[in-house]
């Protein structure tokens, strides 16, 4: 095994608030290794053509609370080709670059996957987007912020919403999971929450919908990745009590940004430490996780396939939904 003097990183596709917690506790790990650590900005973009930035800890110390990722992020169509990886292939070696660190989602992932193909250093992968959507870790970096986000403006729009009487429909973003959805809606006491893994959440929301006597707020969020939909949902409402007063909310990118919140600034050190020291010991292809409150490293492979909304999940929203 090659000994591992210079690291790169990168961020890739949506970025997530932790993202820069995690930066800096790879680079922190790093130094205390004498490792040199550079950074590639704009994700697989930065990889195939940029030309790479030394990174310090004491300059990113002074960031791990900001949300965005000060190493810019991108979502690459070009890696998407062979032609595209080769270039970024080319460009690790120009740089004598002996292992890879990414922090991205599930795209991220499948990028690293089909670029091992060609590729034998060893990567590291760190799980940052808000969907909480990968496979192996109980939390993604950005997700608990973006619940905080998301439930500190659904709790806002619940004011208004008393004081007119009326039915708000909250889209929350998740992509193709209802994670976000689940927590800010239990966290806020919303009456219906529509996710993406579930068909039964519209019944039970029309059920109370045509019921509701217009004498309360009535809040129901919607996960973005609903095969439903805000608009569709909110047709439907009026069609079974055509008399209601009812508003759609988009938080939309909001959820993105703003300061991360303590969970994610912690968690971004622990996976950025834990990503050093893995490949130390000689690990690759593996995504740096928490399970259980512990430390996890998984195979890129099993990462890609989807963190299910769990059983407890589903009977609480079956609970609370009626
Ligand atoms: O994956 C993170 C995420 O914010 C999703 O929740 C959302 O569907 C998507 O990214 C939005 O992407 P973009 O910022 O490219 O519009």
């Amino acid at each position: 095994m090659k000994t591992i003097e210079h690291i790169a990183i990168f961020t890739s596709g949506g970025d997530s608030p932790g993202m820069n917690a995690a930066l800096h506790g790879v680079a922190k790990t790093a130094e205390m290794n004498n490792i040199r650590l550079s950074g590639f900005k704009k994700g697989y973009e930065g990889l195939i053509d940029g030309k790479p930035v030394q990174l310090h800890s004491n300059e990113l110390k002074k960031y791990v609370h900001r949300g965005g990722t000060l190493l810019k992020t991108a979502r690459s169509k070009r890696f998407l080709t062979l032609e595209g990886r080769q270039q970024a292939l080319e460009n690790l070696k120009t740089n004598k670059i002996d292992a890879l660190i990414a922090i991205g989602g599930d795209g991220t992932f499948k990028g690293l996957l089909a670029f091992s193909e060609i590729c034998d250093l060893p990567f590291l992968g760190i799980p940052g987007t808000i969907d909480n959507d990968l496979a192996g870790t109980d939390f993604t970096l950005g997700f608990d912020s973006a619940v905080n986000t998301a439930i500190e403006n659904i709790d806002k729009i619940r004011d208004t919403a008393e004081a007119h009487n009326r039915i708000f429909l909250i889209e929350v973003m998740g992509r193709d999971c209802g994670y976000i959805a689940i927590h800010s809606g239990l966290g806020t006491g919303a009456d219906a929450i529509l996710i993406p893994e579930s068909a039964h959440d519209f019944i039970q929301l029309l059920e109370k919908a045509g019921s509701y006597d217009r004498e309360d707020a009535f809040i129901v969020i919607v996960s973005e990745g609903d095969e439903l939909g805000a608009e569709v949902a909110a047709k439907k409402i009026k069609e079974i009590n055509p008399a209601v007063d009812l508003r759609i909310t988009k938080l939309g990118h909001v959820q993105r940004g703003g300061n991360s919140s303590a969970f994610d600034r912690m968690l971004g050190i622990r996976l950025g430490a834990t990503a050093v020291e893995a490949l130390l010991r000689g690990k690759k292809n593996v995504m740096a996780g928490i399970l259980n409150n512990e430390l996890s490293l998984t195979p890129f492979d099993r990462v890609v396939k989807e963190h299910q909304v769990n059983d407890e999940l589903r009977g609480l929203l079956k609970i609370f939904g009626n």
